[in-house]
């Protein structure tokens, strides 16, 4: 429940990205020191893209600092399906790598699918290809979309057992929202996914424990919306317009934060929530991946 006074507990996802990565760093050193190599992760953009820009080169930080390797594949907008193919090819062949990332969108012209679908699904670290999406639906193991696994860590450091709590996914895309749902289902929630189309969804979401909201949509969740003492994961980054004589918008998610705050038991803010945790899952799925590549078994824990 909400303390009256401070409004729910702040679900520090910043902070538990900063140990995370610091757990990654001691495992990455240990393969190092084993295999004689450092894991390694290949990012490739296409374009210029200004926000894809800003995620690829903060991915090729965190690597290095986490002790990994960064390939870094830079491509002009016109690049041709089948020179992207060919790279992405290269990379499933080059045992330096350990895991390959397109970083998406791509643009107009070249087939996001296509693209995928050629990863080597043992180097698909972001979990999009159509084996591992298979594999997570099935429970076998494999790479799990970095997103919606980061929630499901937080959900689990803050509420331990999810068996029988009620969850809404609002959101249903294949990066976050219907891999969240099979996450809460695998974890014994009670899970409904809700999207555009859904009637009523203010009533659906005020029976909810857990509420992740993956919309895109700026505050559209209400505070009103929120079950008193719920949990609330925001993995909405939106950008509002400029204020008047500012040069950049307010960031916010897909809550009210303020309002929901004064209900919840506990929400992630934007920025410092879910976000910091992406990366932080790329860099384990990047290390888990080393250490099956390599024939090691992957630390536990992680
Ligand atoms: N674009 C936005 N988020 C992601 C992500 O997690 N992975 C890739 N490859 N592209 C993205």
């Amino acid at each position: 429940m909400a303390d009256v006074e401070t409004g729910a507990a702040i679900i520090d996802g910043k902070a538990f990205a900063e140990g995370l990565r610091a757990r990654i760093g001691v495992a990455a050193a240990n393969f190092a020191h084993q295999a004689g190599r450092r894991p390694g992760l290949a990012v490739v953009l296409v374009g210029e893209d200004p926000a894809s820009q800003v995620y690829v080169g903060a991915k090729g930080k965190a690597c290095e600092a986490a002790g990994m390797a960064s390939f870094e594949h830079r491509l002009p907008a016109d690049t041709s399906e089948a020179a992207l193919l060919s790279l992405v090819e290269r990379l499933n062949h080059d045992d330096a790598v350990d895991g390959i990332l397109v970083q998406m969108p791509l643009p107009a012209g070249l087939d996001e699918q296509a693209i995928i679908a050629a990863i080597n699904p043992d180097k698909d670290v972001d979990g999009f290809h159509v084996i591992n999406a298979g594999r997570l639906s099935v429970g076998q193991e494999g790479f799990v979309p970095c997103t919606p696994l980061g929630c499901m860590m937080l959900l689990k450091d803050r509420l331990g057992d999810l068996s029988g709590l009620d969850a809404v996914v609002i959101g249903r895309s294949n990066i976050v929202g219907k891999p969240m749902a099979q996450l809460l289902v695998d974890a014994n929630a009670t899970v409904t996914i809700a999207h555009s189309r859904t009637r009523n969804l203010p009533e659906i979401v005020r029976r909810a424990d857990i509420v992740i909201a993956a919309v895109g949509r700026p505050e559209m969740v209400r505070g009103d919306w929120i079950k008193p003492g719920a949990t609330v994961i925001d993995v909405g980054i939106n950008r509002l317009p400029p204020a008047d004589g500012a040069t950049k918008g307010r960031l916010v998610g897909d809550v009210a934060f303020a309002e929901a705050r004064a209900v919840a038991g506990a929400i992630t803010p934007v920025p410092g929530g879910v976000g910091p945790m992406t990366i932080a899952v790329l860099l384990r799925n990047t290390l888990v991946a080393a250490h099956h590549h390599a024939g090691m078994d992957a630390p536990e824990g992680l």
